[in-house]
């Protein structure tokens, strides 16, 4: 019994002193190139995160600021811990234990670039990050997008001349992306001239023009203006807003494509409708069944058996056509509300006419970010039919080539397997919502691979709204937490009040 007690206090003595050593491990940090640096830091004063930023004091006294990329559980082993006997007559005992501390790795962001050695290291308070944002403010509008996730109270901001690149935004559904686009769109509304073309497959953006009564006034006032030149074209909207396609609009490839017309099998139709639609007048159902020419006819069968002559977006006279408005000038942003459309087929033919017509009028050299929205349902990887091949052929061209012509894409997806591989490798900014799937992130890693890896990781932790940012529109990749939308969304989710306590 009096054996064991002294076992007891014995380990209790060890288990002391391998907490008061763990604890006096000094958070220390080294760089031999003066850029990466590696640090070690005691488990029981842990305040630094993956993706925060710290202060790195050596003994030139001018700090630096770092960001953490890495943090991992690390030991010593073998340490060896020797008791003297104690004074109730317990006699000396050694061991081996094992140290348990903190390393990591990271990257100087502002400071001198020159090696060092135990600079002691500690996370930066948020005057010290602010105080960096601002040394390094750039000549162009800065998008306030919300607040730094890991220095709350300091803006997260975007550079604005970073949407003159390819923009590809991810998260698994309901992470906030299509919250963080509105977001996006308000500020880029606010604070600069883009014009935008939102494609809106789930009628998400419909009240994009319009605040919320609950918005901060001082912000809402400032984007009651900016909202002022949006324009919403919806199937149920009725006169000049009216989501609507003239026929002329529809190049001939869109029309073989929505006839499901092939060049080489369908060679006499698809003959017969060139030579319709290089006529001064639409063809009309009544001209084509009561055409001489059999091929006319059959042209005739195909479009009323496809339910192509009932579409609803047809104009039918009236004048105008939502191309008018994606080259109206006057209009900041034109939000084609796909989603109010009565079928994919009809979804489809608009997306592939607004961008080809962008693309085909792309030597005006207007610069214009063309925003979508579920990308994988409007350029999908795998196009389920023909139209929906040429929307998305339409798209990785404008990946490919439209950048230099003012074409700049900003397509949101939930994975990012789900959008062709083109127009992915195309993008330059990266805004990465919470993505569970490794496999996912394996693929969001490939694709951008000048994001630290671990910083992609990190998405899987993410709480709606909570995003890393990197790219031409944030240089040092950063972890941010949206700010709430000034504008009303569209689309709401379901609500769960079916699930309420009875
Ligand atoms: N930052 C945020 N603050 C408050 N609410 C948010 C935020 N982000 C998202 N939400 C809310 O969470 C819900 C889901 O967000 P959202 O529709 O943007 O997700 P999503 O990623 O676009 O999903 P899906 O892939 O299904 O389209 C919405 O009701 C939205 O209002
Ligand atoms: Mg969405």
């Amino acid at each position: 019994m009096d054996s064991n007690v002294g076992i007891d206090r014995q380990l209790d003595a060890f288990r002391e002193a391998r907490r008061n050593i763990e604890a006096s491990v000094l958070p220390l940090a080294t760089s031999v190139d003066g850029r990466t640096f590696s640090f070690q830091a005691s488990l029981y004063a842990l305040d630094l995160q993956v993706g925060g930023y710290a202060v790195l004091e050596d003994s030139s006294g001018i700090p630096r600021l770092g960001q953490v990329l890495a943090l991992e559980l690390d030991r010593q082993p073998g340490t060896e811990l020797t008791l003297p006997p104690g004074a109730e007559g317990t006699p000396g005992a050694r061991t081996e234990v094992q140290i348990r501390y903190v390393r990591g790795e990271g990257l100087v962001i502002d400071g001198e670039l020159a090696p060092f050695h135990d600079a002691v290291i500690r996370v930066a308070t948020e005057t010290e990050v602010a105080a960096w944002q601002q040394r390094h403010a750039r000549p162009s509008a800065m998008l306030w997008l919300g607040d730094l996730a890991l220095a709350p109270g300091v803006p997260a901001l975007a550079d604005a001349r970073g949407f003159s690149r390819h923009t590809f935004l991810c998260g698994q559904s309901g992470s906030g992306k299509t919250y963080s686009l509105g977001v996006i769109l308000e500020r880029l509304l606010m604070e600069t001239d883009l014009r935008m073309v939102v494609l809106d497959p789930n009628s998400d953006f419909v009240r994009l023009d319009q605040p919320r009564s609950d918005a901060d006034p001082v912000l809402a006032g400032r984007y009651q203006q900016a909202a002022g030149a949006v324009a919403v074209y919806s199937a149920h909207a009725s006169g000049e807003r009216r989501l609507r396609l003239r026929a002329a609009d529809v190049d001939p490839a869109a029309q073989a494509a929505a006839l499901r017309l092939d060049p080489i099998a369908d060679r006499d139709e698809y003959a017969a409708l060139a030579a319709f639609l290089a006529g001064e007048n639409t063809p009309t159902m009544a001209a084509l069944d009561g055409s001489d020419l059999p091929e006319a006819r059959r042209l005739g069968v195909r479009l009323a058996n496809l339910g192509v002559d009932r579409y609803a977006v047809w104009a039918r006279g009236e004048p105008g056509s939502v191309l008018d408005a994606v080259h109206d000038e006057s209009l900041r942003c034109v939000v084609i509300d796909l989603g109010s459309l009565p079928s994919r087929e009809e979804q489809s033919l608009v997306a592939a006419v607004v961008l080809g017509d962008l693309w085909r009028r792309r030597t005006e050299r207007r610069p214009v970010l063309i925003v979508i929205d579920e990308a994988h349902n409007v350029c999908p990887a795998r196009p389920p039919d023909p139209l929906v091949a040429l929307a998305t052929d339409r798209a990785i061209r404008i990946a490919a080539e439209g950048r230099k012509f003012g074409l700049y894409l900003l397509v949101s997806t939930q994975r990012p397997q789900k959008i062709p591989e083109n127009v992915l490798s195309q993008a330059d900014n990266l805004v990465l919502l919470r993505l569970n799937s490794l496999a996912d992130a394996a693929f969001a890693q490939a694709a951008f691979s000048f994001v630290p890896p671990t910083l992609i990781q990190r998405s899987a932790t993410f709480r709606q709204g909570e995003a890393l940012i990197a790219g031409k529109i944030s240089p040092e990749p950063a972890l941010l937490r949206f700010a709430d939308r000034i504008s009303e969304e569209g689309g709401a989710d379901v609500p769960a009040t079916w699930a309420a306590l009875r």
